[in-house]
C-alpha cells in the first residue's frame, strides 16, 4: 500500500497520482485490480449509489458503511473517505470524534473535508493532531452548492482566484497531506500545484495538477449525466441494460435455463 510519504515523493518525481472513487466491495476490488494509487470513498456516493440529488443528505453512518465495504474489496490500497456535510462544522470536539469514527470504523487511511476558511483550517489541525491524515478540497466544493449558487466553476474572477490560492497555502500550513482541486481554471490549478509541497489532485482543474481523480461511475458510463471534465471509457449502463433485456427475453422464450444451467435435468 502506498503511503503519505510515497505521495509526496511521487509529486517530487513528477509521477502523476491516480485516484479513483470507489464505494463498495466490487468497485474497491476493481479499482485495486486496476492498480490505482489511491481510492476516494467520496460522498458523491449520495448521488451515484444512493440516488440523492446532491451530497448533502449523506450521513456519517453512510460513509462508514461504504468505506468498510470498499476496504473489504481493496485491502491493499490507501483509502481516503469523505467527512460528510455537518460532520466537521459544529465543534472541534465533534469533528475529532467524527473523524475518529470514520477512520477507525471505516478502516480508511485518511479523511477528506471541503473548504479552506479559518474554521476548516482548525478542523484540519485538530484531525491531524489525532494522527489522522487529512486531504483538503477546494474550488467547486459540492457540499457548498447552495451558498455557491449551484455547480459553478470557481476562481474565474481575480478575487475568487486569489482567495482559493491563499486558502490552498493555508491548508498546507494547517497540515493537510493532499489537496483535491475541483472545478477551477487550469491556470489556478497549475499555480497552486507549483506553489505547494503537498500533492494536488484535480477534477475539472486542468492538466497541471499532480494527479487526477474521476468518479468510478463516470469513467464507466454509469452516471446520469456527463460533465465536461469527464472522459468515459466504457458504456456499462447500456451493457447492463442489454444483458438484463437479453436474460428477460430468454426467460420469456424459455431459452433460459438450458441444460448446462440445470443440476439434474429431467431428461438426463
Ligand atoms: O465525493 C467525491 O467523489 C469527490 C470527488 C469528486 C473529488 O469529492
Amino acid at each position: 500500500m502506498k503511503t503519505v510519504k510515497k505521495f509526496l515523493q511521487m509529486k517530487k518525481q513528477q509521477e502523476p497520482i491516480v485516484m479513483v472513487t470507489a464505494y463498495d466491495y466490487p468497485s474497491g476490488k476493481y479499482v485495486e485490480a486496476a492498480g490505482a494509487d489511491l481510492i476516494l470513498t467520496g460522498d458523491s456516493l449520495g448521488m451515484v449509489v444512493l440516488g440523492y440529488a446532491d451530497t448533502l443528505q449523506v450521513t456519517l453512518e453512510d460513509m462508514i458503511h461504504h468505506a468498510r465495504a470498499t476496504r473489504r474489496g481493496a485491502p491493499d490500497t490507501f483509502i481516503i473517505a469523505d467527512m460528510p456535510h455537518m460532520s466537521y462544522h459544529i465543534s472541534i470536539k465533534q469533528t475529532r470524534i467524527n473523524a475518529g469514527r470514520l477512520f477507525k470504523e471505516g478502516a480508511v487511511n485518511a479523511v477528506k473535508l471541503e473548504g479552506g476558511k479559518p474554521s476548516r483550517l482548525e478542523a484540519i489541525k485538530a484531525i491531524t493532531d489525532c494522527e489522522i491524515p487529512v486531504c483538503a478540497h477546494l474550488g467547486l466544493t459540492p457540499q457548498s452548492i447552495h451558498t455557491m449558487g449551484g455547480y459553478v466553476v470557481q476562481g474565474k474572477e481575480e478575487k475568487g482566484y486569489q482567495a482559493i490560492l491563499q486558502q490552498a497555502m493555508d491548508i498546507e500550513d494547517a497540515g493537510a497531506f493532499m489537496l483535491v482541486l475541483e472545478g477551477i481554471p487550469e491556470k489556478l490549478g497549475k499555480e497552486i500545484s507549483d506553489k505547494l509541497c503537498i500533492p494536488t489532485i484535480g477534477i475539472g482543474a486542468g492538466r497541471y495538477t499532480d494527479g487526477q481523480v474521476l468518479v468510478y461511475h463516470d469513467i464507466l458510463g454509469m452516471s446520469d449525466f456527463k460533465p465536461k471534465f469527464v472522459k468515459q471509457y466504457s458504456n456499462l449502463k447500456s451493457d447492463i441494460v442489454k444483458s438484463l433485456e437479453t436474460w428477460k427475453m430468454e426467460v420469456k422464450e424459455r431459452i433460459f435455463p438450458s441444460k448446462e444451467n440445470i443440476y439434474l435435468p429431467l431428461d438426463q
